[in-house]
């Protein structure tokens, strides 16, 4: 299917229109979540519906929802109005922490920031649900942490003074950190910003069980939007690979790691 670079070729009922393979890769993502993952349907849908994903497809939305979802527009839309009135709030009850204690704990929170951060922090709430500072402090991240363990979570510079009650409250103590530099840059308020950290935390005794020492500051470009490179999860297994292991707010499943996260599809 695969035409010029980038590029797919048409899909039945598109009118000629070449969509990208990005618009057909997001299409499916978002498809997957409303078959597999209820609780993300009218998130998922708003975004089909108002970035015209569904054109990679189908000839409009009416259609696209029939085919796809089993109903009707109307419905998609009270679907999504549903979700607006709600916000960015996510029930608690929309995903649950698995029962277990972890001793390599790898998070990254959907951080909701303040509506003064530039727009490249702001547009976050596009892509899934954000959640406060107070409500990632009171997660019962203590209920699922071994007694001694390591926490990697991840945090960009606007969040990292409230990042230290996350720490704090999830009973672990900061350590060290790494360095994300994603090579290429977003404009900020008071500079060009191209990192982002992952602070190495740990809670009783949690040194490394291997002796090598890896760079703290790693430069690798930037994915997808959010998407943090699988370089630092490869770190994270070479020096801790003894343990249970968990990734929270993952969007994916991985070989060794439990996860929690309401994005997760299973393909
Ligand atoms: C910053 S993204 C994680 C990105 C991921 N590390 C990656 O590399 O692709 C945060 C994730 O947390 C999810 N999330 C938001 N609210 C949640 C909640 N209440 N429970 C579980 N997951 C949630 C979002 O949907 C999103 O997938």
């Amino acid at each position: 299917m695969t035409g010029a670079a980038g590029q797919v070729a048409q899909p039945a009922g598109m009118d000629g229109v070449l969509m990208s393979e990005t618009t057909l890769a997001q299409l499916k993502h978002q498809e997957a979540i409303i078959k597999h993952h209820k609780q993300g349907e009218g998130k998922a849908l708003k975004i089909v519906r108002d970035e015209r994903l569904y054109l990679a497809t189908h000839r409009n939305f009416e259609q696209w929802c029939q085919e796809q979802c089993g109903y009707g527009r109307r419905y998609a839309n009270k679907l999504i109005k549903s979700t607006e009135t709600l916000g960015t709030k996510v029930p608690k009850t929309s995903v649950e922490l698995p029962d277990g204690k972890y001793r390599v704990l790898y998070a990254d929170p959907p951080w909701k920031y303040n509506n003064t951060m530039p727009d490249y922090f702001s547009e976050q709430g596009d892509h899934y649900p954000l959640m406060s500072v107070k409500q990632i402090r009171e997660m019962d991240i203590k209920g699922v942490a071994a007694d001694n363990a390591v926490l990697f979570l991840w945090v960009t510079s606007p969040i990292l003074e409230e990042a230290f009650d996350v720490i704090k409250a999830w009973g672990f103590k900061y350590k060290t950190s790494f360095v994300w530099d994603k090579v290429k840059h977003n404009m900020g308020h008071y500079n060009s910003v191209r990192h982002e950290f992952l602070l190495v935390c740990t809670r009783g005794s949690c040194q490394p069980d291997v002796k090598k020492l890896f760079d703290s500051v790693q430069s690798i470009e930037r994915g997808k939007h959010s998407e943090k490179p699988e370089e630092f999860r490869e770190i994270i297994d070479t020096i801790y690979p003894e343990g249970k292991r968990i990734e929270l707010f993952a969007r994916r499943e991985v070989d060794g790691w439990d996860y929690f996260g309401n994005e997760i599809t299973t393909t």
